[in-house]
Protein backbone atom coordinates (compact mmCIF):
# COMPACT_ATOMS: atom_id res chain seq x y z
CA UNK A 1 0.00 0.00 0.00
CA UNK A 2 1.67 3.51 -1.03
CA UNK A 3 0.97 6.31 1.07
CA UNK A 4 -1.45 8.36 -0.97
CA UNK A 5 -4.00 5.07 -0.84
CA UNK A 6 -3.31 4.66 2.45
CA UNK A 7 -7.40 5.64 4.39
CA UNK A 8 -6.43 9.11 5.85
CA UNK A 9 -4.84 10.08 2.66
CA UNK A 10 -7.43 8.73 0.66
CA UNK A 11 -10.36 10.53 2.65
CA UNK A 12 -8.93 13.11 2.32
CA UNK A 13 -8.75 13.58 -1.47
CA UNK A 14 -12.54 12.98 -1.61
CA UNK A 15 -13.33 14.87 1.42
CA UNK A 16 -11.67 18.20 -0.47
CA UNK A 17 -12.07 17.50 -4.36
CA UNK A 18 -8.99 19.63 -5.70
CA UNK A 19 -6.78 19.48 -2.86
CA UNK A 20 -3.58 18.18 -3.96
CA UNK A 21 -1.71 14.97 -3.03
CA UNK A 22 1.14 17.24 -1.27
CA UNK A 23 -1.81 19.42 0.70
CA UNK A 24 -3.28 16.33 1.36
CA UNK A 25 0.02 15.11 3.11
CA UNK A 26 0.53 17.93 4.70
CA UNK A 27 -2.88 17.73 5.96
CA UNK A 28 -1.87 14.22 7.28
CA UNK A 29 1.08 14.64 8.77
CA UNK A 30 -0.14 17.89 11.17
CA UNK A 31 -2.94 15.82 12.54
CA UNK A 32 -2.86 12.50 14.45
CA UNK A 33 -5.27 9.80 13.57
CA UNK A 34 -7.65 8.64 16.97
CA UNK A 35 -10.29 6.21 17.51
CA UNK A 36 -12.94 6.21 20.02
CA UNK A 37 -15.98 4.28 21.07
CA UNK A 38 -19.70 5.08 20.48
CA UNK A 39 -21.00 7.85 22.25
CA UNK A 40 -17.88 9.81 22.79
CA UNK A 41 -18.40 13.83 22.80
CA UNK A 42 -15.79 15.51 20.71
CA UNK A 43 -17.04 18.96 20.72
CA UNK A 44 -19.24 20.45 23.66
CA UNK A 45 -21.32 23.29 22.96
CA UNK A 46 -20.61 26.75 23.92
CA UNK A 47 -16.87 25.65 25.00
CA UNK A 48 -13.75 26.49 23.69
CA UNK A 49 -11.54 23.92 22.28
CA UNK A 50 -9.26 24.16 19.31
CA UNK A 51 -9.09 20.84 17.39
CA UNK A 52 -10.93 20.49 13.84
CA UNK A 53 -11.69 16.78 12.82
CA UNK A 54 -11.97 15.10 9.81
CA UNK A 55 -13.98 11.73 9.92
CA UNK A 56 -11.99 9.01 8.36
CA UNK A 57 -14.39 5.78 9.28
CA UNK A 58 -17.49 5.66 11.23
CA UNK A 59 -19.76 8.62 11.96
CA UNK A 60 -20.97 11.55 14.39
CA UNK A 61 -24.07 13.09 15.61
CA UNK A 62 -24.50 17.20 15.43
CA UNK A 63 -26.88 18.53 17.66
CA UNK A 64 -27.79 21.86 19.34
CA UNK A 65 -29.32 23.32 22.42
CA UNK A 66 -33.07 24.27 21.93
CA UNK A 67 -32.98 26.05 24.91
CA UNK A 68 -30.53 27.84 27.59
CA UNK A 69 -31.04 25.01 29.83
CA UNK A 70 -30.31 22.31 27.39
CA UNK A 71 -33.31 19.56 28.50
CA UNK A 72 -34.78 20.20 24.71
CA UNK A 73 -31.60 19.46 22.17
CA UNK A 74 -32.36 19.67 17.97
CA UNK A 75 -30.36 17.35 15.64
CA UNK A 76 -28.60 19.29 13.52
CA UNK A 77 -26.88 16.58 11.65
CA UNK A 78 -25.57 13.69 10.87
CA UNK A 79 -21.64 13.54 9.45
CA UNK A 80 -19.61 10.46 8.02
CA UNK A 81 -16.49 9.36 6.19
CA UNK A 82 -14.60 12.04 4.67
CA UNK A 83 -16.95 14.88 6.23
CA UNK A 84 -15.11 17.17 8.63
CA UNK A 85 -16.55 19.48 11.98
CA UNK A 86 -14.75 21.60 14.72
CA UNK A 87 -14.20 24.30 12.08
CA UNK A 88 -16.32 27.31 12.87
CA UNK A 89 -14.66 27.67 16.35
CA UNK A 90 -11.52 27.60 15.35
CA UNK A 91 -12.15 29.82 12.72
CA UNK A 92 -14.11 32.77 14.29
CA UNK A 93 -12.20 32.03 18.02
CA UNK A 94 -15.64 31.43 19.49
CA UNK A 95 -16.91 28.32 21.71
CA UNK A 96 -18.49 25.77 20.08
CA UNK A 97 -22.00 25.85 18.17
CA UNK A 98 -23.05 22.54 18.47
CA UNK A 99 -22.26 19.77 20.11
CA UNK A 100 -20.82 16.44 18.25
CA UNK A 101 -20.98 13.11 19.68
CA UNK A 102 -19.81 9.66 17.96
CA UNK A 103 -22.95 7.10 17.01
CA UNK A 104 -20.54 4.30 16.44
CA UNK A 105 -16.76 3.41 16.83
CA UNK A 106 -15.20 6.54 14.88
CA UNK A 107 -11.95 7.16 13.78
CA UNK A 108 -10.89 10.94 13.23
CA UNK A 109 -8.11 13.17 12.40
CA UNK A 110 -7.45 15.33 14.58
CA UNK A 111 -5.77 18.77 13.96
CA UNK A 112 -5.10 21.59 16.72
CA UNK A 113 -6.10 25.23 15.90
CA UNK A 114 -2.32 26.39 15.00
CA UNK A 115 -1.53 23.42 12.76
CA UNK A 116 -5.16 24.32 11.85
CA UNK A 117 -4.31 28.12 11.10
CA UNK A 118 -1.21 27.27 9.62
CA UNK A 119 -3.10 24.96 6.83
CA UNK A 120 -5.42 27.51 6.02
CA UNK A 121 -2.67 29.74 4.84
CA UNK A 122 -1.05 26.96 2.52
CA UNK A 123 -4.08 25.14 1.46
CA UNK A 124 -6.48 26.84 -0.90
CA UNK A 125 -8.55 24.23 -1.29
CA UNK A 126 -8.74 23.51 2.29
CA UNK A 127 -9.80 26.88 2.75
CA UNK A 128 -12.49 27.29 -0.10
CA UNK A 129 -13.90 23.85 1.25
CA UNK A 130 -13.92 25.04 4.81
CA UNK A 131 -15.73 28.68 3.57
CA UNK A 132 -18.08 26.38 1.64
CA UNK A 133 -19.21 24.12 4.09
CA UNK A 134 -19.36 26.62 7.05
CA UNK A 135 -21.80 29.13 4.70
CA UNK A 136 -23.78 25.97 4.10
CA UNK A 137 -23.67 25.12 7.68
CA UNK A 138 -24.77 28.75 8.72
CA UNK A 139 -27.25 28.75 5.84
CA UNK A 140 -28.89 25.67 7.51
CA UNK A 141 -28.98 26.98 10.82
CA UNK A 142 -30.78 30.28 9.70
CA UNK A 143 -33.22 28.02 8.19
CA UNK A 144 -33.93 25.66 10.55
CA UNK A 145 -34.33 28.54 13.27
CA UNK A 146 -36.79 30.01 10.67
CA UNK A 147 -38.79 26.70 10.83
CA UNK A 148 -38.73 26.24 14.19
CA UNK A 149 -39.87 30.09 14.67
CA UNK A 150 -42.80 29.25 11.92
CA UNK A 151 -43.94 25.84 13.97
CA UNK A 152 -44.01 27.91 17.52
CA UNK A 153 -45.85 30.84 16.13
CA UNK A 154 -48.42 28.53 14.77
CA UNK A 155 -48.14 26.34 18.31
CA UNK A 156 -48.53 30.07 19.71
CA UNK A 157 -51.68 30.09 17.49
CA UNK A 158 -53.54 27.24 18.69
CA UNK A 159 -52.52 28.09 22.14
CA UNK A 160 -54.41 31.36 22.03
CA UNK A 161 -57.58 29.68 20.26
CA UNK A 162 -57.72 27.37 22.61
CA UNK A 163 -57.20 29.99 25.58
CA UNK A 164 -60.28 32.25 23.72
CA UNK A 165 -62.40 29.48 23.72
CA UNK A 166 -61.66 28.28 27.38
CA UNK A 167 -62.47 32.00 27.83
CA UNK A 168 -65.83 31.60 25.91
CA UNK A 169 -66.54 28.47 27.84
CA UNK A 170 -66.05 30.01 30.94
CA UNK A 171 -67.93 33.29 30.23
CA UNK A 172 -70.91 30.83 29.15
CA UNK A 173 -70.60 28.54 31.58
CA UNK A 174 -71.05 31.45 34.33
CA UNK A 175 -74.35 32.80 32.50
CA UNK A 176 -75.87 29.31 32.71
CA UNK A 177 -74.95 29.24 35.98
CA UNK A 178 -76.80 32.71 36.90
CA UNK A 179 -79.13 31.61 34.63
CA UNK A 180 -80.03 28.06 36.13
CA UNK A 181 -79.53 29.61 39.50
CA UNK A 182 -81.92 32.60 38.89
CA UNK A 183 -84.95 30.34 37.84
CA UNK A 184 -85.23 28.37 40.62
CA UNK A 185 -84.16 30.97 43.01
CA UNK A 186 -87.40 33.24 41.47
CA UNK A 187 -88.90 30.49 41.60
CA UNK A 188 -88.97 29.46 45.43
CA UNK A 189 -88.57 33.25 46.91
CA UNK A 190 -92.08 33.59 45.25
CA UNK A 191 -93.78 31.17 46.58
CA UNK A 192 -92.29 31.81 50.05
CA UNK A 193 -93.29 35.79 49.59
CA UNK A 194 -96.74 35.00 48.68
CA UNK A 195 -96.96 32.89 51.92
CA UNK A 196 -95.64 35.55 53.78
CA UNK A 197 -97.74 37.57 51.88
CA UNK A 198 -100.93 35.70 52.57
CA UNK A 199 -100.05 35.32 56.23
CA UNK A 200 -99.51 38.74 56.20
CA UNK A 201 -102.93 39.65 55.31
CA UNK A 202 -104.84 37.19 57.57
CA UNK A 203 -105.48 34.81 54.25
CA UNK A 204 -103.42 32.14 54.60
CA UNK A 205 -103.05 29.44 52.61
CA UNK A 206 -104.96 26.36 53.75
CA UNK A 207 -103.16 23.48 54.32
CA UNK A 208 -103.00 21.57 50.75
CA UNK A 209 -101.94 24.72 49.37
CA UNK A 210 -99.39 25.63 51.49
CA UNK A 211 -98.35 22.33 51.20
CA UNK A 212 -98.06 22.46 47.26
CA UNK A 213 -96.54 26.13 47.70
CA UNK A 214 -93.59 24.59 50.06
CA UNK A 215 -93.03 21.49 48.30
CA UNK A 216 -92.64 23.63 45.02
CA UNK A 217 -90.22 25.75 46.93
CA UNK A 218 -87.99 22.36 48.21
CA UNK A 219 -87.86 21.43 45.08
CA UNK A 220 -86.09 24.45 43.43
CA UNK A 221 -84.23 24.47 45.90
CA UNK A 222 -82.84 20.78 45.82
CA UNK A 223 -82.03 21.90 42.28
CA UNK A 224 -79.69 24.38 43.22
CA UNK A 225 -78.26 22.61 45.86
CA UNK A 226 -77.64 19.87 43.31
CA UNK A 227 -76.11 22.43 40.72
CA UNK A 228 -73.75 23.70 43.27
CA UNK A 229 -72.96 20.28 44.53
CA UNK A 230 -71.77 19.66 41.08
CA UNK A 231 -69.71 22.89 40.49
CA UNK A 232 -67.35 21.73 43.85
CA UNK A 233 -67.86 18.13 42.78
CA UNK A 234 -65.98 19.27 39.37
CA UNK A 235 -63.13 22.00 41.35
CA UNK A 236 -62.83 18.84 43.91
CA UNK A 237 -61.90 16.25 41.31
CA UNK A 238 -59.29 18.58 40.06
CA UNK A 239 -57.83 19.10 43.52
CA UNK A 240 -58.25 15.67 45.60
CA UNK A 241 -57.43 12.50 44.85
CA UNK A 242 -60.24 9.74 44.98
CA UNK A 243 -60.03 7.03 47.52
CA UNK A 244 -60.27 3.73 46.46
CA UNK A 245 -61.14 0.54 48.29
CA UNK A 246 -63.53 -2.33 47.19
CA UNK A 247 -67.31 -1.46 46.13
CA UNK A 248 -69.91 -3.28 45.04
CA UNK A 249 -71.40 -1.88 41.63
CA UNK A 250 -74.73 -3.53 42.95
CA UNK A 251 -74.73 -1.02 45.94
CA UNK A 252 -73.66 1.81 43.70
CA UNK A 253 -76.69 1.03 41.03
CA UNK A 254 -79.14 0.80 44.49
CA UNK A 255 -78.09 4.11 45.47
CA UNK A 256 -78.23 6.00 42.57
CA UNK A 257 -81.58 4.05 41.89
CA UNK A 258 -83.42 5.32 44.78
CA UNK A 259 -81.66 8.34 44.82
CA UNK A 260 -83.53 8.95 41.46
CA UNK A 261 -86.36 7.82 42.66
CA UNK A 262 -86.52 10.62 45.52
CA UNK A 263 -85.65 13.13 43.50
CA UNK A 264 -89.02 15.01 41.24
CA UNK A 265 -88.52 15.00 37.55
CA UNK A 266 -90.95 16.95 35.08
CA UNK A 267 -91.74 13.83 33.26
CA UNK A 268 -92.06 10.32 35.10
CA UNK A 269 -90.08 7.50 33.37
CA UNK A 270 -90.74 3.33 34.72
CA UNK A 271 -86.92 2.88 35.74
CA UNK A 272 -86.38 -1.77 35.29
CA UNK A 273 -83.08 -2.89 37.38
CA UNK A 274 -81.60 -5.93 36.04
CA UNK A 275 -78.68 -7.20 38.26
CA UNK A 276 -77.63 -10.19 39.47
CA UNK A 277 -77.58 -11.83 42.72
CA UNK A 278 -73.70 -12.27 43.19
CA UNK A 279 -71.68 -8.60 44.65
CA UNK A 280 -69.73 -7.51 41.69
CA UNK A 281 -66.36 -5.74 43.07
CA UNK A 282 -64.04 -3.51 41.74
CA UNK A 283 -61.39 -1.18 43.11
CA UNK A 284 -62.93 2.31 43.79
CA UNK A 285 -64.65 5.41 44.92
CA UNK A 286 -68.03 5.09 46.14
CA UNK A 287 -69.15 9.08 46.39
CA UNK A 288 -68.00 9.46 43.00
CA UNK A 289 -69.11 6.40 40.94
CA UNK A 290 -72.56 6.97 42.59
CA UNK A 291 -72.38 10.69 41.30
CA UNK A 292 -70.65 9.11 38.03
CA UNK A 293 -73.87 6.94 37.04
CA UNK A 294 -76.54 8.88 39.22
CA UNK A 295 -75.52 11.52 36.23
CA UNK A 296 -75.75 8.91 33.24
CA UNK A 297 -79.52 7.54 34.99
CA UNK A 298 -80.06 11.14 35.48
CA UNK A 299 -79.51 11.87 31.78
CA UNK A 300 -81.39 8.54 30.86
CA UNK A 301 -84.45 10.04 32.61
CA UNK A 302 -84.56 13.73 31.64
CA UNK A 303 -84.52 12.73 28.06
CA UNK A 304 -86.87 10.32 27.88
CA UNK A 305 -90.68 10.76 26.76
CA UNK A 306 -93.32 10.99 29.26
CA UNK A 307 -94.09 7.56 30.55
CA UNK A 308 -91.05 6.17 29.23
CA UNK A 309 -89.38 2.87 30.45
CA UNK A 310 -85.68 3.17 31.28
CA UNK A 311 -83.28 0.08 31.67
CA UNK A 312 -80.48 -0.62 33.52
CA UNK A 313 -78.49 -3.73 33.30
CA UNK A 314 -75.08 -4.91 35.13
CA UNK A 315 -73.59 -8.02 34.42
CA UNK A 316 -69.95 -9.87 34.51
CA UNK A 317 -68.29 -10.88 31.46
CA UNK A 318 -65.20 -12.21 31.50
CA UNK A 319 -62.91 -10.09 34.01
CA UNK A 320 -64.79 -7.53 33.16
CA UNK A 321 -68.46 -5.75 34.67
CA UNK A 322 -70.21 -3.87 32.16
CA UNK A 323 -73.17 -1.66 32.82
CA UNK A 324 -75.56 -0.56 30.18
CA UNK A 325 -77.82 2.09 30.44
CA UNK A 326 -80.96 2.34 28.00
CA UNK A 327 -83.54 5.07 27.53
CA UNK A 328 -86.04 5.25 24.65
CA UNK A 329 -86.06 8.93 24.73
CA UNK A 330 -84.96 11.48 21.92
CA UNK A 331 -81.86 10.40 20.99
CA UNK A 332 -78.21 12.42 20.15
CA UNK A 333 -77.90 13.66 16.92
CA UNK A 334 -74.51 12.20 15.50
CA UNK A 335 -73.32 16.13 15.04
CA UNK A 336 -73.60 16.54 18.85
CA UNK A 337 -72.65 13.09 19.93
CA UNK A 338 -68.50 13.61 20.02
CA UNK A 339 -69.61 16.59 22.49
CA UNK A 340 -71.75 15.37 24.87
CA UNK A 341 -68.51 14.66 27.73
CA UNK A 342 -67.10 17.93 27.15
CA UNK A 343 -67.75 20.23 30.15
CA UNK A 344 -70.38 22.98 30.22
CA UNK A 345 -71.90 21.38 26.80
CA UNK A 346 -75.37 21.07 27.54
CA UNK A 347 -78.54 20.28 24.85
CA UNK A 348 -81.01 22.56 26.13
CA UNK A 349 -83.78 21.90 23.53
CA UNK A 350 -84.78 18.93 20.94
CA UNK A 351 -87.53 19.76 18.66
CA UNK A 352 -90.20 21.35 20.89
CA UNK A 353 -88.73 20.15 24.21
CA UNK A 354 -86.88 22.12 26.81
CA UNK A 355 -84.08 20.95 28.85
CA UNK A 356 -82.40 21.90 32.06
CA UNK A 357 -78.47 21.72 32.67
CA UNK A 358 -75.34 23.09 32.78
CA UNK A 359 -73.40 19.95 30.90
CA UNK A 360 -71.45 18.99 33.52
CA UNK A 361 -73.12 15.78 34.83
CA UNK A 362 -71.37 13.52 31.53
CA UNK A 363 -68.12 15.35 31.73
CA UNK A 364 -68.12 14.30 35.72
CA UNK A 365 -69.19 10.80 34.57
CA UNK A 366 -66.37 10.47 32.34
CA UNK A 367 -63.52 11.40 34.45
CA UNK A 368 -64.62 9.71 37.17
CA UNK A 369 -64.78 6.60 35.00
CA UNK A 370 -61.12 7.13 33.42
CA UNK A 371 -60.05 7.56 36.96
CA UNK A 372 -61.12 4.23 37.65
CA UNK A 373 -59.56 2.34 34.99
CA UNK A 374 -63.00 2.01 32.96
CA UNK A 375 -64.53 3.29 29.66
CA UNK A 376 -67.65 4.93 29.10
CA UNK A 377 -69.54 4.42 25.18
CA UNK A 378 -72.19 5.96 23.99
CA UNK A 379 -74.82 5.01 21.02
CA UNK A 380 -77.49 7.03 20.21
CA UNK A 381 -80.28 7.32 17.80
CA UNK A 382 -82.08 10.58 17.26
CA UNK A 383 -85.70 10.04 17.65
CA UNK A 384 -85.03 6.42 19.61
CA UNK A 385 -83.05 6.38 22.68
CA UNK A 386 -79.46 6.32 24.17
CA UNK A 387 -77.42 3.59 25.44
CA UNK A 388 -74.67 4.37 27.46
CA UNK A 389 -71.92 1.64 28.30
CA UNK A 390 -69.36 1.97 31.02
CA UNK A 391 -66.90 -0.71 31.50
CA UNK A 392 -64.68 -1.31 34.48
CA UNK A 393 -62.36 -4.16 35.78
CA UNK A 394 -63.43 -6.36 38.09
CA UNK A 395 -62.07 -6.93 41.36
CA UNK A 396 -61.91 -10.66 42.05
P1 LIG B 1 -17.73 24.08 15.95
O1 LIG B 1 -18.67 25.15 16.33
O2 LIG B 1 -16.28 24.34 16.08
O3 LIG B 1 -18.11 22.76 16.80
C1 LIG B 1 -19.34 22.08 16.56
C2 LIG B 1 -19.36 21.74 15.10
O4 LIG B 1 -20.52 21.09 14.62
C3 LIG B 1 -19.28 22.98 14.25
O5 LIG B 1 -18.07 23.64 14.45
C4 LIG B 1 -19.48 22.39 12.88
O6 LIG B 1 -18.29 21.81 12.45
C5 LIG B 1 -20.41 21.22 13.18
N1 LIG B 1 -21.73 21.47 12.57
C6 LIG B 1 -22.26 20.73 11.60
N2 LIG B 1 -23.43 21.22 11.21
C7 LIG B 1 -23.64 22.33 11.91
C8 LIG B 1 -24.69 23.29 11.97
N3 LIG B 1 -25.77 23.21 11.18
N4 LIG B 1 -24.57 24.28 12.84
C9 LIG B 1 -23.51 24.35 13.67
N5 LIG B 1 -22.51 23.46 13.65
C10 LIG B 1 -22.57 22.46 12.79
Amino acid sequence: MTEDTLPPLRTLLKAFPGMSVDEARTLTRSGVVKSYPAGTMLCTEDRFESVFYIILIGGVQVTKKVNAAGSEVRHLKSLRSGDFFGEMALIQEAPRAATVTTDQPTSVLEIHKEDFDELLSVSPSLSRALMQEVINRLRANDAMAIEDLRIKAGELAVAYQRLAEQEYARSEFLTTIAHELRTPLSAASGFLHLVQLRMGRGAAFDGTELEQALQTATSNIEQIITLVNDILFVQEMDLILPHYEPVDLNAVITAVVAGSKSRRYENPVAVQVFVPSEPLMISGDMNSLQRAIGAILDNAIKFSHPGGLVEIRLERIDDKIRLRICDQGVGISDDILPHIFDRFFHVDRVGSRLFRGVGLGLSISRQVIEQHHGQIRVNSRLGEGTVVEVEFFSQG
